[in-house]
């Protein structure tokens, strides 16, 4: 494959975000793609909307993840549980006509305050998109913990036992896309 798309999905709308620092970081990782940051900032689910027409911003990502060959999904932990945004993305997500996740590869990985490093909100996000038959690249859980200070004022990951299991993980997968 010439030059494979990533569609990089952070579960965190924030700036800021840590799950945005290690979708990149993740990305960088892979070498030479064509990186897209997916806007996962979408109305909420809501059958009456839907019944009106699909809002342009989710046909645009549901379009987005089509095209993609490998997504990148960031998920953070609030409450012990997955974000709202990045549910919310993957139940309308998962009213395509033609599914637009079955069979789609990903890779998950998590940033987080506390010193689980999101380990619930990983799991959970894994649970979803085992029912969406999506084609998940497993391995040692990526988790960052207390990400506050695992990131320098660039942005980038300074954790090298973290920094190898990402490079490991994406190594398979741009084995996987060929
Ligand atoms: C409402 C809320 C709930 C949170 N709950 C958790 C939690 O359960 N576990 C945890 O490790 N961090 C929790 N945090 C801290 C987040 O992990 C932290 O804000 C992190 O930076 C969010 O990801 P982001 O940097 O990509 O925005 C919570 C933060 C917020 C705002």
């Amino acid at each position: 494959m010439a030059k494979p798309t990533l569609l990089l999905m952070s579960g965190s709308l924030r700036a800021a975000s840590y799950n945005k620092m290690l979708l990149r970081e993740a990305a960088a990782a892979f070498g030479e793609a064509e990186v897209i940051e997916a806007d996962l900032d979408l109305p909420l689910y809501n059958g009456d909307v839907e019944a009106e027409g699909i809002p342009a911003k989710v046909t645009t990502l549901m379009e987005q993840v089509r095209g993609a060959d490998a997504l990148l999904i960031g998920a953070p932990e609030y409450n012990k549980g997955i974000s709202g945004v990045l549910k919310n993305a993957t139940d309308w997500l998962s009213r395509a006509k033609e599914s637009v996740l079955k069979d789609k590869i990903a890779v998950v990985m998590s940033a987080a305050g506390g010193r689980t490093g999101g380990e619930t909100a990983h799991f959970m996000t894994l649970s979803n998109l085992h029912q969406l038959q999506v084609n998940v690249v497993h391995g040692p859980l990526i988790l960052v913990a207390q990400a506050q200070k695992e990131f320098d004022e660039d942005g980038r990951l300074t954790n090298d036992f973290l920094k190898r299991q990402i490079a490991d993980r994406m190594a398979r997968l741009r084995g996987m896309l060929g």
